[in-house]
């Protein structure tokens, strides 16, 4: 049976014209990609612990490197292989009907630009991207062997890849101690606070980030529709006008069929 929205929910939805969504790793799960927090997630790892955290931080990726690619090719390679969900082609859906639509994502899997989603703000990066610390070259991590600097090889060697010009080679993605791409920050603030959207949806993170938080919260202030779609309870869940206990997939294409 599918999921059924409550019914004051649909008659706000229907019509609506601008929509802003933002995505944590809860969006992947039903791909297969283990969230960050909870049992299972890429934290709770009970060889490393807390150290994964050290391991995807800035000052690793500097004076370690190996460790840090180590700790990337687990979440990378999550990734590859698997492909986006009903989720995500629900959110493509929801931006094709919508007049304005924008979507900010902590994930770095690249699920939502691959399923199709065309406003989209990844603001943590994607694992996928490429850059040389020394010399700037930008390229695509390489999915098979051969193709290289490829995620099969960094598994296999637990090395970082080197550029050709000697350099290390990151994803371009935000570690711990690094600043947010201004440029995105830039425009998260303009599709966010400039010009608010009608509705605000919270899908799939804990919501640690001030920069999370804040937009949900600021949307209920100014009394536009906010929903948060997560089976747990988060900090924004007392705050949103409607809080759906469901998954991803199931309550997004409810919202699709609904607006
Ligand atoms: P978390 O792992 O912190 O949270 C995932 C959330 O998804 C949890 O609240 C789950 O209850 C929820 N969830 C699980 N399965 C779900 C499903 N099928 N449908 C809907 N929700 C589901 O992941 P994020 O909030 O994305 O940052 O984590 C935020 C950031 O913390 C990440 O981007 C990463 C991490 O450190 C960096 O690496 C900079």
């Amino acid at each position: 049976m599918s999921f059924e929205l409550p019914q004051d929910l649909k008659a706000r939805l229907c019509g609506l014209a601008s929509i802003g969504v933002i995505t944590g790793a809860g969006i992947s799960a039903e791909s297969g990609i283990p969230t960050y927090r909870g049992k299972g997630g890429i934290y709770d790892d009970p060889e490393q612990g807390d150290r994964t955290i050290e391991a995807l931080s800035a000052p690793t990726l500097r004076m370690d490197p190996d460790r840090a690619w180590q700790a990337i090719a687990k979440i990378a390679g999550a990734a590859h292989g698997a492909k986006p969900n009903a989720a995500h082609y629900a959110l493509v859906e929801i931006e094709r009907k919508a007049s304005r639509f924008f979507l900010l994502t902590q994930n770095v899997d690249g699920f939502h630009a691959q399923a199709g989603s065309r406003n989209l703000i990844d603001i943590h990066g994607d694992t996928f991207k490429l850059l040389c610390m020394q010399c700037g070259w930008r390229g695509e991590l390489g999915r098979v062997a051969g193709h290289e600097p490829c995620i099969q090889t960094i598994v296999a060697t637990g090395k970082a890849p080197l550029c050709r010009c000697g350099g290390t080679i990151r994803p371009d993605v935000v570690f711990f101690g690094e600043m947010l791409p201004m440029a995105k920050v830039l425009r998260l603030h303009a599709e966010f606070y400039d010009n608010p959207p009608e509705a605000v949806i919270s899908v799939g993170t804990s919501s640690m980030f001030p920069y999370i938080v804040e937009p949900v919260l600021l949307a209920a202030q100014r009394g536009k529709l906010t929903i948060e779609i997560n089976p747990e309870e988060t900090e924004i869940s007392a705050h949103v006008d409607f809080h759906l206990k469901a998954k991803a997939g199931e309550a997004l294409t409810a919202i699709a069929h609904a607006l």
